[in-house]
């Protein structure tokens, strides 16, 4: 049998490096926990990025998935096939958008809304061809396509992957009066935005800043786009995270969880007057609406709402912060603790470059909790939706057990 080194090994040696794991070799999953090869449980806190917020394996989905691989996988949209179109109404049903674009990975969705929204400005709003600008803000990710690194601020991401796709201008995020200007420009099409920005290191805008942001876009008359890949499908605490302010955005965009984090499934929503400026031809992928991917992402979607994992999300996650933040009040290793529902993080007290954070993810590994660093000195927390309260309660004793570890001696 394989070891947890073996494995290491044949990845270091045979895959590109274009990823910085943690050591641990995952094996087997179910519900809220991980086994690695050597059959240590973890509970999993990163939840492949919020991609399975259902839980690992979900009985549900897994049923779905197996009874559709046996009757059809694949045809291409050259025919229709008997799936797509129940879960485009299905999700109508649910979502509330006159039409959905599938697509497979959360990049390609948000390369789809900027083709939409480039589209729509040329045949609806009279930008001329070529001149339409999208807004996007500082400190954003939304994938590492070459469109989308264009506009990305992270080095890492960017740098030496130009030359760039124009088009795009950054403003300072959670800023009204940044947008307010931005939009002075008679050009831009769209404001793509996250809800809240993920990876940055789960930065919560202010209450009101989506609500005023997409007001503002719709008296330009410019397409509110808010990617959902990372705060869609509960993990928030709403089914979308921007139904917390009431705010309903010309375009979302989604992955990740849509499937449960069985298969890659995206999707672009918008109504007609926005999706109707694409004709046959001009954009697809072979995979996209794929009749597996839709029963995948019907049953992943039932389970959310059958499952009440919104509220649960809610209710956990203010227990997690209120837990979490009660050690940080004593601690001089954490900083403070921040979120929404079940996406938060723990700024540690240290740079940016040190390993403070790797260090501690490594001890809470030890300890049999799997969470990552992101930028440096941030430690995302972001469990399936399924984890129960005791299960929550067990993990924040994991957590401020190792932050222990790491505080500095008097
Ligand atoms: C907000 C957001 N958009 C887009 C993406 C890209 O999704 P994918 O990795 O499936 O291409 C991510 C991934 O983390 C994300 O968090």
């Amino acid at each position: 049998m394989l070891s947890s080194k073996q494995a290491i090994h044949l990845e270091d040696k045979y895959g590109a490096h274009n990823y910085h794991p943690l050591p641990v070799v995952l094996d087997r999953g179910k519900g809220v926990f991980v086994w690695d090869l050597e059959g240590k449980k973890y509970y999993d806190f990163l939840s492949a990025y919020s991609a399975v917020n259902q839980g690992h394996s979900h009985p549900r989905i897994i049923n779905a998935l197996k009874e559709q691989a046996d009757q059809l996988t694949l045809t291409s949209r050259a025919f229709y096939n008997s799936k797509l179109g129940k879960y485009e109404e299905f999700m109508h049903k649910v979502f509330g958008y006159d039409k959905v674009l599938p697509m497979n990975s959360g990049a390609e969705a948000v390369e789809t809304a900027i083709k939409i929204a480039r589209k729509w400005a040329y045949n609806k709003k009279g930008i001329r061809e070529g001149d339409a600008k999208i807004i996007v803000a500082n400190g954003n990710f939304h994938g590492r396509t070459t469109t989308i690194i264009s506009f990305s601020v992270d080095p890492d991401a960017k740098d030496e992957f130009g030359p760039y796709t124009p088009g795009f201008e950054v403003i300072p995020y959670n800023d009204i009066n940044a947008l307010e200007k931005a939009l002075q420009d008679p050009n831009v099409a769209g404001f793509l935005v996250e809800p809240i920005q993920g990876e940055a290191g789960v930065f919560v805008p202010d209450e009101g800043y989506l609500k005023e942001a997409s007001q503002l876009c719709k008296q330009k008359g410019v397409l509110f786009i808010a990617d959902e890949v990372q705060t869609g499908i509960a993990r928030t605490g709403e089914m979308l995270c921007c139904d917390h302010e009431g705010v309903r955005p010309d375009m979302i965009i989604l992955g990740k969880a849509l499937s449960g984090g069985v298969y890659p499934v995206s999707a672009v929503m918008a109504d007609d007057e926005i999706m109707n400026v694409i004709q046959p031809g001009q954009h697809g992928s072979t995979f996209g609406g794929n009749p597996l991917a839709c029963a995948v992402a019907m049953e992943a979607i039932q389970v959310i709402q059958d499952e009440n994992l919104a509220e649960r999300a809610k209710d956990l996650g203010d227990i997690f912060r209120k837990e979490i933040g009660r050690y940080i009040k004593q601690s001089n290793i954490a900083k403070l603790v921040r979120g929404k529902g079940l996406l938060n993080a723990v700024v540690i007290n240290d740079s940016e470059d040190s390993s403070t954070a790797w260090d501690i993810c490594m001890k809470l590994a030890e300890n049999g909790l799997l969470a990552k660093p992101t930028h440096g000195n941030i430690i995302r927390f972001a469990p399936p939706l399924v984890i129960t309260k005791e299960q929550l309660l067990d993990a924040c004793e994991i957590i401020k057990m190792a932050l222990r570890e790491y505080e500095p001696v008097a």
